[in-house]
């Protein structure tokens, strides 16, 4: 699905496929390139993360693993309130494994702040994060990402993974979702 099939559902293009796709091809490179050596595992957090997952990891040059994490929020409303419950667990021990955490957003990182605790208490050997998008609420909390591939203002955005209600996921570019959608 492209932007002009949104109509006026989408306010503006905040990122074009082009884009998105160019800052993922870099920051695999200088993934690819920091872990030279040894065993990546890259661990998506469902379902936003899925597409992220999917165009980095077919832009590293050589073979990379992947295992999937699903979480749920507790609380209500569209805000994490970082009590977190697995609905999926990692089929992998990740204990001693280079890990690399691969999220689309993070907002008010909470949700990621307890998945780094919970996986960190595995004793991995590397734990990172990978974020396509990161919003400027996250400052608040203490969270060290380590490639991040935009930051972008506090605006409802749909897209590339993003949903509004578990629509719009498939949509090629990111965009700010008309308020009109929501309210
Ligand atoms: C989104 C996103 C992050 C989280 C970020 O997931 O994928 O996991 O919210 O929010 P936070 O930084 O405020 O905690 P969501 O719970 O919407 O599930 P989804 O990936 O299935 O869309």
């Amino acid at each position: 699905m492209d932007a002009a099939s949104m109509g006026s559902s989408l306010t503006k293009v905040l990122l074009s496929e082009e884009q998105i796709l160019a800052r993922l091809e870099e920051l695999a490179g200088q993934i690819w390139a920091d872990y030279a050596g040894k065993d990546l595992l890259l661990v998506g957090v469902l379902k936003g993360a899925v597409l992220v997952m999917a165009d980095l990891m077919r832009a590293m040059p050589g073979t990379v693993r992947m295992d999937w994490m699903a979480v749920s929020s507790y609380g209500s409303g569209t805000k994490s309130s970082g009590v977190v419950r697995i609905i999926k667990d990692l089929d992998t021990d990740i204990t001693d494994k280079h890990v690399l955490v691969v999220e689309d957003i993070i907002d008010s990182g909470l949700t990621l702040s307890w998945i780094m605790a919970n996986l960190s208490s595995r004793k991995p050997a590397s734990l990172e994060i990978c974020a396509l998008l990161r919003k400027p609420e996250v400052a608040k909390v203490k969270i060290d990402v380590k490639y991040v591939g935009f930051d972008i203002p506090n605006e409802f955005v749909v897209g590339y993974g993003l949903d509004y209600a578990e629509d719009y996921r498939n949509l090629r570019c990111i965009g700010t979702l008309s308020p009109s959608v929501y309210s």
